[in-house]
């Protein structure tokens, strides 16, 4: 009865704000009309960086989709096989719901026909973020039958990767002298794609394998304060953990930001797709861990890792912050703590519009800047990344789509 009740005002309170839109922040109107001006000037950067040096084309397939800038302020593009290249496919479809232009939808199928191929790239765990950012958006907004066959097809691919002893996806297959199982917290952004495929078919053995997952990470991947670890390593043979480690943070023990956000952002979604409270009350002790951790910053945009000692000069990680605004507006809908996400959710998307954004014409179209990829690499540091625009656009969205449907949508999706 308390949780209903909550929701009831959650709703409420979120319909009021509809009446009084972003008072204190930029209006969606005009971040989305800075976005499209954006986007048009990156289409042309991609052209012109095609036949450069700085394309990481995989060796077979031409480099076509903007990751990031190099040192040089060059557009860096990549193959579809590279973990990133489904979000600017993404990025194009969410312009077109965002807009209702036509234009964008045109362009958008242009960049996730050339995604097709990874449905059969078993190489990798990237599957969810490559197409289902692509061909889920797709999909989601135009019923296109070919695209729902090639989710599919994905799904079925992605399951392969799949090891009942340990009950989970296999995250890599580099570094194989160090880790034998590794399994990433970014994972959990993958299992998505799998719900959508048991929904499309009926065949439930893809939703078994996303909740073994999402159960597994969730039992191995978490310390007590609910932060998480970056990867977690077992043996295949017998399942048990060998070692947790990172690849990304400031140390094996450390909160790397990015991987609190996916982990939010994950169980969030598996929430959604399960209605399973486990996942709802993990996300909301993950929301709980970033929002009040201290080194989270005023205007709520994390450092690359929230253990840093001394944070003095460290970058900003702009995506980190993106994806937990997105995950927030959701989590927004479905918590009796909605009133506090919902107003958490629109202080960090404003900060990220107010001062996170590319000036306009700047930085080669990307929309947002200071992002920081790997600080532990020595790559992407302080720099724009496509992800952090993807999940930037999808906040928006979501955001509006509230303001739009005063806050009833249960599924802003
Ligand atoms: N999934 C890779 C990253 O977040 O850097």
């Amino acid at each position: 009865m308390r949780r209903r009740t909550c929701i009831l005002f959650s709703i409420i309170y979120i319909g009021i704000l509809s009446i009084n839109l972003q008072a204190n922040g930029q209006s969606i109107r005009k971040i989305i009309a800075d976005a499209e001006k954006q986007t048009w000037l990156m289409l042309s950067e991609i052209e012109k960086a095609k036949s450069s040096a700085v394309s990481r084309g995989d060796g077979k397939n031409p480099a076509f989709s903007p990751r990031s800038l190099s040192t040089g302020g060059n557009l860096t593009l990549v193959s579809s096989s590279d973990w990133t290249s489904g979000f600017f496919p993404g990025n194009l479809w969410l312009l077109y719901e965002l807009t209702g232009n036509e234009l964008w939808a045109d362009r958008a199928r242009l960049f996730t026909t050339e995604m097709e191929k990874e449905k059969l790239n078993a190489k990798t765990h990237d599957m969810g973020f490559k197409i289902w950012c692509s061909f889920g958006n797709g999909f989601r907004l135009k019923s296109d039958p070919v695209y729902r066959e090639i989710i599919i097809e994905s799904a079925r691919t992605l399951s392969t990767r799949f090891n009942p002893l340990v009950g989970c996806i296999r995250s890599w297959d580099h570094n194989a002298d160090k880790w034998k199982f590794p399994v990433i917290v970014d994972n959990l952004m993958n299992l998505e794609l799998l719900f959508a495929a048991t929904r499309f078919t009926g065949d439930s053995s893809f939703f078994r394998i996303a909740v073994s997952h999402a159960n597994t990470t969730l039992r191995n991947h978490y310390r007590p304060d609910n932060s998480s670890f970056h990867v977690v390593d077992y043996d295949p043979a017998t399942g048990s953990v060998i070692q947790k480690n990172t690849h990304q943070g400031l140390s094996d023990d450390s909160s790397w930001s990015r991987g609190q956000a996916w982990g939010l952002y994950g169980y969030t979604m598996c929430f959604r797709e399960t209605g399973d409270s486990l996942y709802l009350k993990h996300a909301e002790k993950i929301a709980a861990y970033i929002l009040n951790h201290p080194n989270l910053p005023d205007d709520l945009i994390p450092y690359w890792d929230f253990s840093l000692e001394n944070t003095e000069g460290e970058p900003r990680d702009a995506s980190a912050a993106a994806i937990t605004a997105s995950a927030l507006f959701e989590l927004c809908t479905l918590s009796e703590y909605g009133i506090y996400y919902h107003r958490m959710a629109e202080k960090m998307i404003n900060s990220l519009a107010k001062n996170y954004r590319s000036a306009p014409g700047a930085n080669r179209g990307f929309i947002l800047d200071h992002s920081t990829g790997s600080k532990r690499g020595g790559t992407e540091i302080d720099v724009p990344l496509i992800y952090a625009d993807y999940y930037f656009l999808e906040a928006n969205k979501r955001q509006r789509s509230l303001k739009n449907h005063k806050g009833l949508a249960k599924k802003n999706n």
